[in-house]
């Protein structure tokens, strides 16, 4: 589906990282890919892992957090792939404090750290690779989660970030659709990874999901890696604006 196009997937942590089973599925299906950590601690799990996906991947760090390391990441793109076919934003954070009690507590800078980071920095990102994607017909994919449409304890102002993320899918699409490159979010099951440990009761939330989703279990990361390989893929060409649910049918539940 990837054959000779060419990826940069941002936010791998470790093994469980979304980041890393997306990276995994779309190097099965022949991409090229350029692969980011946050820092250098993560970029040292990175590397370790890379020899794993059976073709040869470049890796650096990007803080989102830092502009001008966005900036950096855009240029060594350039320099060693000379353009972006597609990227994948697996980014997010909130102070873990903001991630229990209720969210009428949620601080200022607890709610600016969150919005930034999770949300802000996929309109950032977006814009400074525009120039690497000009003619190739684009796509920009994005995590998301079901806090963003509905009440989840403990999510609290992750939840108003992805909220304002899926947003940002819209108009991102419709900036960016005249240029003919697409942007698009999935909206994952849970899984435990490193973030999702940040945030209170998450094992309560798996065990829920298990017994109260369509297919009756969570999902599996592979499974969130495969989709989001079609969606960068010509196959989802047709495809923008849109927020697509890969939880084994939980978000349609009523009861
Ligand atoms: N795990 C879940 O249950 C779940 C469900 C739905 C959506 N998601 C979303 O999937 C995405 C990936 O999370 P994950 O669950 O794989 O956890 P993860 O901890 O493996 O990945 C989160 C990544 O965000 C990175 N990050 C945080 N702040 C950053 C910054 N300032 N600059 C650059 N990178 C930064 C971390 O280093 C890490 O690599 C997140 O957007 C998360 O909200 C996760």
């Amino acid at each position: 589906m990837l054959h000779g196009k060419t990826g940069l997937i941002l936010g791998v942590a470790n093994h469980r990282s979304i980041a890393w089973a997306i990276a995994k599925s779309a190097a099965r299906e022949g991409a090229e890919l350029v692969l980011t950590a946050q820092n250098e601690r993560f970029l040292k799990s990175l590397t370790d892992l890379v020899s794993e996906l059976g073709r040869p991947a470049l890796t650096t760090t990007c803080d989102v957090g830092e502009p001008e390391q966005v900036a950096a990441l855009m240029d060594f793109v350039k320099a060693q792939r000379g353009g972006l076919d597609f990227i994948v934003h697996c980014i997010a954070y909130a102070p873990r404090e903001e991630l229990e009690g209720n969210y009428v507590d949620t601080s200022a800078a607890g709610f600016a750290t969150a919005l930034g980071v999770s949300a802000y920095s996929l309109t950032a990102l977006t814009k400074a690779a525009l120039p690497l994607m000009e003619g190739r017909n684009g796509a920009v994919l994005t995590l998301s989660y079901l806090g963003a449409e509905r009440v989840i304890p403990n999510y609290n102002v992750m939840g108003v970030a992805k909220a304002a993320l899926e947003s940002s899918v819209r108009y991102l699409a419709a900036d960016l659709g005249p240029l003919g490159h697409r942007v698009n979010a999935i909206s994952a099951g849970p899984l435990r990874t490193l973030a999702a440990a940040g945030v209170s009761g998450f094992s309560g939330m798996l065990d829920s999901v298990a017994q109260r989703s369509a297919m009756k279990r969570n999902v599996e990361a592979a499974e969130v890696g495969d989709a989001a390989a079609f969606m960068v893929s010509p196959l989802a060409r047709g495809i923008t604006g849109t927020v697509l649910h890969v939880d084994c049918g939980y978000s349609v539940m009523g009861i």
